[in-house]
């Protein structure tokens, strides 16, 4: 059983629902698909945001996000590895980065951004919930504190580890691109990014130049409007997304929340009684996933003899990646599954 970052344990029924017999994505059942998931998305985070589905991993969209806001100049805030991922992907494209770093454990907040947002700044990027270190910030307050100071910045929002996990309050975040893929919060392999998308960002890729072709955000529109993808998408995990989805929706957002923050409860309680409790500061945790301190940890030793009884965690990531591991609870895994999986975290330690 898988309790990773990312893949992350997709459920029996789940992997049955996406063993539909093959459609064309040009087909009537194709763009009925589409649609059902458009409209699903956006039920569950609460936005009226076009909904962008590609082939791919996250990655695609948060570098297509910054190739259609960007011509000259941005600036990326980051408290660990995947904010710093955001600011080579746009120096990578060619453009100049601004950067704030925010100490790894720390979240980012408004005033580390206080007077950093000048004119010439077109974009400001961030991830959401920071997954090698397990911070989730604010970024309602940080999309408020951008547009304080710059009315025209975009505001791109890496929110892999983020959806569907906690609730982002899309509509109160007001950014202008979203972005996350199947293989995290949504309990589902990799392979399909997805964008919830603003107006302000369509308006301003007419603008920009080299947004590629998978990349361009236009030319998906355009076939977003009519419920197709701009090239071949994943239709499998299409249906297995819609069947996600349907469960996602019975279950109700605030009921997933707070499963979500019950495992992470249980998990950092752990933590404080039994090693050395958890790394992120108080008040922004993570609910997708606990990044914990090892302590006198011998992480892989304990780590095979826990692969050996069936359960599989995450090793520490980027600068901490030594002195933490990281346990996922995304998707569909429970309080009563976290519980096992600590059970058998005592019966290692006590051997
Ligand atoms: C916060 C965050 N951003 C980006 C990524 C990269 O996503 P992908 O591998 O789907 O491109 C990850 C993967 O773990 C992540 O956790």
């Amino acid at each position: 059983m898988l309790y990773t970052v990312g893949p992350v344990h997709v459920a029996p029924d789940t992997l049955e629902s996406m063993t539909k017999p093959m459609i064309t994505h040009r087909s009537g059942e194709y763009k009925e698909l589409h649609a059902n998931i458009v409209e699903k998305i956006r039920k569950a985070l609460d936005t009226d945001m076009d909904v962008f589905l590609v082939a791919g991993s996250a990655t695609v969209f948060n570098e297509g996000a910054i190739r259609n806001a960007v011509n000259e100049r941005c600036l990326g805030i980051t408290n660990g590895s995947f904010g710093n991922r955001l600011i080579e992907i746009a120096e990578l494209n060619g453009k100049a980065v601004d950067k704030v770093q925010v100490p790894w454990g720390k979240a980012m907040k408004p005033e580390d951004i206080a007077g950093k947002v000048g004119k010439d700044i077109e974009a400001v990027h961030w991830a959401a919930n920071e997954s090698s270190t397990g911070v989730f910030s604010d970024s309602v307050a940080l999309s408020k504190a951008v547009s304080e100071q710059n009315p025209d910045a975009l505001k791109i929002v890496d929110a892999v580890t983020a959806a569907f996990a906690m609730d982002m309050k899309v509509r109160d975040m007001d950014a202008d691109a979203i972005i996350f893929g199947t293989q995290k919060d949504l309990g589902l392999p990799p392979g399909l990014a997805i964008m919830l998308c603003g107006e302000r960002m369509l308006e301003k890729a007419k603008t920009v130049k080299n947004r590629g072709f998978y990349t361009d955000l236009l030319k998906i529109k355009k076939q977003s409007d009519t419920n197709y993808a701009l090239t071949t998408p994943p239709v499998s995990l299409m249906y297995g997304l819609d069947y996600q989805l349907d469960k996602m929706l019975k279950e109700g957002m605030s009921n997933r929340y707070a499963r979500h923050a019950e495992m992470a409860a249980l998990i950092e309680d752990w933590a404080d009684r039994r090693l050395a409790g958890v790394f992120p500061e108080e008040g922004y945790r993570s609910k997708a996933l606990s990044v914990l301190n090892r302590g006198e940890l011998d992480f892989d030793a304990f780590h095979k003899k826990l692969k050996a009884k069936g359960y599989e965690i995450s090793n520490g990531y980027g600068e901490v990646k030594e002195k933490t591991f990281r346990i996922g609870h995304m998707g569909d895994v429970t309080p009563a599954g976290i519980r096992e999986l600590l059970a058998a975290f005592d019966e290692i330690l006590e051997e």
